[in-house]
């Protein structure tokens, strides 16, 4: 594994220029090297505010580990590539490529629901193949959601976040993900490790957004329940026929009932991407991710 060159002081190298958004993690700044002029996004651990010193060191381990997962994923086109770490004023920073574009959450919330089949396969289809590679490095991202998904002008989409991936069957021992797009294996310890299936439900998530504007079990609102219905009768129905079956299956309560790999969500979109050199769609997303199969073809 390569290790993440340790610069100390941030500033020395970087100026940092202002913040591109915060989660519950990290502060993101951009920054700009002082001698190339390239832009870079920086990480910060969050600051120590009022709460105990434990939670700001536990967050400064927290995004070492980060930086060494990157590490692990250097080299996919799609992950960021991590720079630097270091401090910038006493908080842990690691410091990253810079993605140009626009968060998946926000092209979304612009136009959902989103039901065009050349759409929706090329969203969910771009996430299938970076997943295959992150999940060929035995590699479990835990994070699928719009917001940690960035889409460039040029309609590719890259995946952000990599502070809840774990290694794939290593035993977790507390709560991972976001509520609400995290699998129900997510949502306590698990002694048997998580497995891609977990991102398969993620992804199904994203799916089950984008085209009825819900989330399943009960979504944020309520608590997630085994024998609880997956969607309203009323969101049901609205599924489009094309992928209402895969969006049921991606997101089943129990793992092995899930597909097994994302080559065979893959698989069942196949036959709604949008062909190579084929024309815009009229309604569409800014920025288009169809654009990416309109240009490429699949690599699954
Ligand atoms: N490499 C990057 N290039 C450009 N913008 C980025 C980059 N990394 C993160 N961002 C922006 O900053 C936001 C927060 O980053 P990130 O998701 O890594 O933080 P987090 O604190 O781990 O979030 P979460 O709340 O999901 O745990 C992202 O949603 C994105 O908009
Ligand atoms: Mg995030």
């Amino acid at each position: 594994m390569r290790e993440i060159e340790e610069i100390g002081d941030v500033e020395k190298r970087y100026e940092v220029l202002g913040t591109v958004g915060c989660g519950g993690q990290g502060d993101l700044f951009l920054g700009r090297d002082r001698r190339s002029g390239e832009r870079v996004a920086l990480k910060l651990q969050k600051a120590r505010d009022l709460g105990p010193e434990s939670d700001f060191h536990w967050a400064g381990r927290n995004l070492l580990e980060e930086g060494s997962r990157m590490t692990l994923l250097a080299g996919i086109q799609a992950i960021p590539e991590i720079i630097a770490s270091g401090t910038h004023r006493g908080r842990r920073c690691l410091v990253m490529e810079f993605v140009e574009g626009r968060q998946l959450q926000e092209v979304l919330l612009a136009a959902r629901p989103v039901r065009h089949p050349g759409t929706v396969a090329s969203v969910i289809g771009q996430l299938c193949e970076i997943l295959w590679e992150v999940h060929a490095r035995s590699l479990v991202h835990c994070d699928l959601k719009p917001e940690n998904v960035i889409v460039q002008p040029d309609g590719r989409l890259r995946l952000i976040d990599m502070g809840h991936a774990i290694v794939a069957g290593e035993r977790t021992q507390y709560e991972r993900g976001t509520r609400g797009w995290a699998s129900p294996e997510q949502s306590d310890a698990c002694p048997s490790g998580l497995t891609q299936r977990a991102d398969i439900f993620g992804l199904g998530c994203i799916l089950l957004e984008m085209t009825v504007m819900r989330l399943p079990y009960g979504g944020l609102e309520e608590r997630a329940e085994r024998d609880g219905p997956v969607l309203p009768a009323d969101r049901l129905a609205k599924l489009p026929p094309e992928f209402a079956s895969l969006a049921l299956w991606m997101v089943r309560w129990e793992a092995e009932d899930r597909p097994a790999d994302v080559r065979e969500v893959f698989d069942q979109l196949r036959p709604h991407l949008p062909r190579l050199g084929s024309r815009r769609p009229s309604k569409r997303l800014r920025p288009d991710p169809t654009e990416y199969y309109r240009t490429h073809s699949p690599r699954l």
